[in-house]
């Protein structure tokens, strides 16, 4: 007879999503979050979304720290006559071993469909990268009933097929948290991640249980422990609260 061992839980994530913030200055904020965990060591896994403009600098200034760097978006062609587009080959050889697609604010901003981020999605795979897909209600979904009917249609149209486990990163980012500082209730939040994993393990994602469900809206220093602290959260998508060395490891200590 033989055993198969099982395989760890990947550690937590704490993402930090700079959005269209960030100039050469803005890399000694990263500088001291690698100091600073030089110092004091943590067990979670960082990482840095930097503009596509400081990918190259960033993923020097952390290179042999531990922390990655990742993009916040990437065409699915790997090169071509996309002019202002960046692909998923580039971003691996800017150095990022991470990328973020779908995030609300493309998709509301460039009318991404779901199809759109699924075919980004492969295309990170193709490049070596791990895609963090965003996904969340709006206010008025919210607000009918209908959240975790969203979040299912928006898994299985954005969710590529035969991606999972450590390859694989799910963000649940509720539309009206982001930048708002609101942030849903405990349960809420607990409810929306153990449907997330549910709808995973239904679509047959290979070893679902250990591919990460980060949450992001409004994540902060003071609400970050509370909210790590839920069954099938896995890490934190930050925005704000990233830019800054002092608050993203205050959410990376908490
Ligand atoms: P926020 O953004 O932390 O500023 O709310 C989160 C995100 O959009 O990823």
């Amino acid at each position: 007879m033989t055993f198969k061992m099982g395989r760890d839980m990947p550690k937590r994530l704490i993402a930090g999503n700079w959005k269209m913030n960030g100039l050469r200055g803005s890399l000694d904020q990263a500088k001291a979050v690698r100091t600073d965990i030089a110092h004091i060591p943590v067990e979670v896994e960082i990482l840095i979304c930097p503009p596509a403009t400081l990918i190259a600098p960033m993923s020097e200034c952390l290179s042999g720290s531990g922390i990655a760097t990742g993009g916040q978006d990437c065409h699915a062609n790997a090169s071509g006559a996309h002019t202002g587009d960046i692909s998923a080959e580039m971003l691996a050889d800017a150095g990022c071993t991470y990328g973020i697609v779908g995030h609300s604010e493309r998709r509301a901003d460039y009318r991404e469909t779901d199809e759109a981020v699924q075919w980004k999605a492969l295309a990170l795979r193709r490049a070596g990268l791990i895609p963090i897909v965003c996904i969340g209600e709006t206010l008025d979904q919210r607000k009918d009933g209908s959240t975790l009917k969203i979040l299912e249609s928006q898994l299985i149209g954005s969710v590529p097929k035969d991606v999972g486990g450590a390859e694989l990163v799910i963000a649940y980012e509720p539309v009206w948290a982001i930048g708002m500082g609101l942030v849903p209730e405990n349960r809420d939040i607990a409810e929306a991640h153990a449907h997330i994993r549910q709808v995973l393990k239904q679509m047959s994602v290979p070893d679902a249980d250990e591919v990460r469900l980060l949450y992001g809206g409004s994540v902060k220093p003071s609400n970050a422990g509370e909210i790590l602290k839920i069954a099938n959260v896995n890490g934190a998508l930050v925005g704000g609260a990233s830019l800054k060395a002092e608050d993203f490891l205050g959410i990376i200590r908490a």
